[in-house]
């Protein structure tokens, strides 16, 4: 497979320095992103406020926001919980969930394996959530919602490079981090975004783009996420861009159908988008069993994404070897990377959360428990 190469500058030569690298190139991957991928962003809104109520349930502080946006049609809302450790001291940092379950409760004990809420605190960690469907419903006949049409006037079509779901649920992670800058509680420097499967594409895309968040998690994203497009089915029956286009023709801009069954004529692969998170830590957590999400090339993806750490000399990806299959079962962690492969099927389990809190996520240090 031919990866293009993350660090080859539109005008020619190569980006050979971070100022290069931020200062051009980073940005020409995020237009040809925006273009062909993902779709244009909703805007910024030009009013935001947040309403907050706080409650103690199970012992556990929780605080429900309601982040209400205005743009040019009107204004809407949606919500917000977080739950904070019960230590006296600081949270260690702040997992933001990209929550396209509707799982997380009101109450901490309700939750599962995908959102173990008291683990998390129990570890130091505070947990925030929001709910995708109340940004953009996750239905293929329903990409147009209250929040999108805040944006768009109602009954004109979107344009055909406008962003869909996963773009809206991006934005609404990075309307999560507005509020996560205000609460007193939370050190804004120590967030991370999380997602699984279609949430790991929306909290890559939100990671490429937002730089506050200090921590991007790709769990099992698979295709239009960690996976490489150009690998095709992977040779295992992974998920295409004709595929995916297909099935859920409300992900992903008009624009992206152009690259179906032509994922060469793509500008950009998806271990650009893993790079666009340097110097940031990038987490990309596969499973073995998950074929339509294609580990092993999701595992490529993660070690391509290297040669831009290398510039900023983080591009140590803690794997033993850069060559497929790693040992399962097992964290690899660099000063600025993190992969893990579990074995089993396509989920966020117990087994993953437990990777991700003993992973020492928001510290550049080789290891530690990463208190402050
Ligand atoms: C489907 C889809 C994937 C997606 C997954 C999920 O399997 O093909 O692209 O990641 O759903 O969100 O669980």
């Amino acid at each position: 497979m031919r990866y293009p190469n993350p660090l080859q500058l539109n005008t020619g030569g190569s980006a050979d320095s971070v100022a290069s690298w931020e200062g051009q190139r980073r940005e020409e991957l995020l237009s040809e992103f925006r273009e062909n991928v993902y779709g244009q962003s909703l805007p910024l809104p030009t009013e935001q406020t947040f309403d907050v109520t706080e409650a103690e349930v199970d012992g556990i502080v929780r605080r429900n926001v309601t982040i209400s946006v205005t743009g040019p049609e009107g204004t809407g809302s949606f919500d917000l919980r977080l739950f904070l450790p019960k230590a006296d001291r600081p949270p260690l940092g702040t997992f933001l969930m990209i929550d396209h379950r509707g799982s997380v409760g009101d109450s901490p004990s309700a939750s599962s394996d995908y959102a173990p809420i008291p683990t998390i605190t129990e570890a130091g960690y505070a947990f925030a959530q929001i709910d995708a469907e109340q940004i953009a419903p996750d239905e293929s006949d329903g990409y147009r919602s209250p929040i999108i049409d805040l944006f768009h006037p109602e009954g004109e079509d979107l344009p055909d490079d406008a962003g869909r779901a996963i773009s809206a649920w991006a934005w609404g992670a990075s309307r999560a981090m507005d509020y996560l800058e205000t609460d007193p509680d939370i050190d804004p420097a120590r967030v991370a975004v999380i997602g699984h499967s279609r949430g790991g594409k929306a909290s890559l895309w939100a990671g490429a783009q937002d730089t506050r968040f200090a921590a991007v998690i790709s769990n099992n994203s698979g295709s239009t996420g960690a996976k490489p497009a150009r690998r095709g089915d992977g040779g295992v029956g992974a998920e295409t861009v004709e595929r995916i286009n297909d099935s859920f023709p409300h992900w992903f801009p008009q624009t992206y159908r152009a690259f179906d069954g032509d994922e060469d004529a793509l500008p950009v692969d998806q271990h650009e988008l893993l790079a666009l998170v340097a110097p940031r830590r990038i987490v990309v957590a596969s499973a073995t069993d998950d074929a339509n999400a294609d580990p092993e090339g999701e595992f490529l993806s993660y070690v391509a994404a290297s040669r831009v750490y290398d510039l900023y000399g983080l591009g140590d990806t803690g794997l033993p070897s850069p060559d497929w299959k790693p040992a399962t079962d097992t964290g690899f962690r660099g000063p600025a990377m993190s992969y893990h492969l579990r074995s089993g099927g396509h989920g966020l389990t117990a087994a993953d959360w437990r990777t991700y809190l003993d992973g020492d996520l928001f510290s550049r240090e080789p290891s530690g428990d990463g208190r402050r």
